[in-house]
Order: C-alpha cells, then sequence, then structure tokens
C-alpha cells in the first residue's frame, strides 16, 4: 500500500467473517492490520458471525468495542439469528439491505458517521436479486433513492453489494461510478482478483472474499457440505474451523472529492502469520 497521503481517508473493509474461525482471524489479525496501514474507517460484512448464520448481540459488540470495526453490514443471513429483531434499532452501526424483502426499505440500508469530527462518510449495504431467495427489490433503484438522501458533502461513500454474481455485483457498481468512492461484493466467500478504480473515481472488487476457515466449502465443514449436496442432509451445517485466513481491502479515498485513488487487496493465511507463530511459541 502507498503511502497515506495528507487529504486521504483510508477504509479498511473486510468481507463475511464466517463462525468462530472468521472471528478468531479478526481478533488476532486486525490489529496488526491497523497498525501497519492505520485504516480511518473498518466496515466488516457480519451475516455470517454467529456459527455461520446470522449475528448475536454479543458478537457485533465484540466487532464494533473491542475491535474497533466501525460499521457491520450483512446479507441475506442478517436475520437468522432471531434475537437481531430485539438489538436491531440500538445500532445504527449495523446495517441491513435495503432493498431486501423482508426488511422496511424506508429505514434501513445505510447510514453516515463521522471518521473524526466534522469529516462525514457513508455506508450504504445494499442485495443482488439474481439467485437470490426471496422477492427482493430493484437494487438499482435502491441505489438511487439512498444517495439522494445523502447530502452532497457527504463526499465518501461506500457501498457493501451483497449478491450471488458478478454479472450484478460489476453492474451496480458500473451504474455507480463517480457517485460512490468504494464498491465492493461480499456473499459468495470467494475473493476475487479484480480489483481496480472505474473511472479514476470508484474502488472496486467483484467480492472480498469471506475472512474464515478456507479448507471448507465456502466456510463450512466440507463432510456437511458433501452430504447435503450427497442425500439433501441438512442436520448438520456448520463452518469449518480449518485454514482461516483474514482477506481485506483497502482503499484510499481523497476525502474533498470523494474519488477513489488506490485499492489494495490482501490475504492474510492465519497459519503463514508471524503473529500466530509468537503465540504459538509463548504457549510451548
Ligand atoms: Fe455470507
Ligand atoms: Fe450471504
Amino acid at each position: 500500500m502507498q503511502p497515506k497521503g495528507e487529504s486521504t481517508v483510508r477504509i479498511l473493509a473486510i468481507g463475511d467473517v464466517m463462525g468462530r474461525a472468521g472471528r478468531e482471524c479478526l481478533e488476532k489479525a486486525l490489529p496488526e492490520a491497523k497498525r501497519q496501514f492505520s485504516p480511518d474507517v473498518i466496515i466488516a460484512n457480519g451475516e455470517n458471525a454467529a456459527g455461520g448464520f446470522g449475528i448475536t448481540e454479543k458478537i457485533l459488540l465484540q466487532f464494533l468495542q473491542e475491535q474497533g470495526i466501525h460499521v457491520v453490514t450483512t446479507g441475506n443471513h442478517w436475520a437468522d439469528k432471531k434475537e437481531i429483531y430485539g438489538f436491531k434499532k440500538k445500532y445504527s452501526e449495523l446495517l441491513v439491505p435495503a432493498n431486501m424483502y423482508n426488511v422496511d426499505e424506508a429505514r434501513e440500508g445505510f447510514v453516515i458517521k463521522e471518521w473524526q469530527p466534522g469529516y462525514r462518510y457513508a455506508v450504504i449495504n445494499l442485495l443482488g436479486r439474481v439467485f437470490m431467495k426471496g422477492e427482493n427489490r430493484c437494487p438499482f433503484m435502491a441505489l438511487d433513492r439512498i444517495l439522494k438522501q445523502i447530502p452532497p458533502a457527504v463526499k465518501v461513500r461506500v457501498v457493501d453489494f451483497h449478491a450471488e454474481t458478478s454479472s450484478e455485483k460489476q453492474a451496480l457498481a458500473q451504474y455507480a461510478v463517480g457517485r460512490v468512492s468504494l464498491f465492493y461484493g461480499t456473499h459468495t466467500h470467494c475473493p476475487t482478483a479484480d480489483e481496480r478504480v472505474f473511472g479514476n473515481k470508484t474502488g472496486f472488487v467483484t467480492d472480498l472474499g469471506m475472512t474464515g476457515a478456507y479448507d471448507s466449502v465456502i466456510g463450512i465443514e466440507t463432510d456437511h457440505s458433501l452430504r447435503h449436496f450427497l442425500q439433501q442432509d441438512f442436520k448438520k451445517f456448520e463452518p469449518s474451523e480449518k485454514d482461516p485466513w483474514f482477506c481485506f481491502l483497502l482503499a484510499d479515498i481523497d476525502r474533498a472529492t470523494g474519488y477513489c485513488q488506490h485499492v489494495a487487496r490482501y490475504r492474510w493465511k492465519m497459519s503463514d502469520m508471524n503473529l500466530v507463530e509468537a503465540e504459538k511459541g509463548e504457549n510451548t
């Protein structure tokens, strides 16, 4: 990553944090990423944080208070843990996709916050419609509607588009060029190597990938997934803990224009990190 400029706001974006392995990745690796890169804003997708399905209040508070994540986005699994209906309204930092069928579109899907006094940014959470369950509303129209609600002075705007297909993600990103600073995909749990800046304005990657165990089937224990595909057996469907990776994207945004200057993608395998080796050393 290039040195941070004077007028730059640096965003660190993390995709779907999957189960215990994903949460442990964050605990171990995020402090190191903060130390190396000094991000101003940290955003993570928490839709799979609790056992692979949904998020609890306890985990949300770990993310916000212990790990210093500023905004937690979600996706199609946002309400898998029903307790979220009880605490959702307490936290403006917790987003659910604005255009999802089981969400009140008028109130959800974006937040405006400050990374330091007087400097505001917006985060928007949308859901794809292709190969996604439910009668979800149009993400293109939802984006237009939300952008109208964000004051022009709020130049720094980030979109987490939680969608299955690369084409839908790239189409909505192209539709948003010049109107948002950073647009990234989540949901597939597979990082893509196509980070770039569209039109010298909008940073993009098709999918951030999951933070979780990659010796798996998109984070699920391989045996459980195979039983699902071979025998339609859903009795046990739990996250893997084997071979965790921490995947993230850094984006430098010019705070005056809101245009993206640079994006860089990282994949830290926990087994390669000196941090983990040091911990192991202490334990022996
Ligand atoms: Fe996910
Ligand atoms: Fe998802």
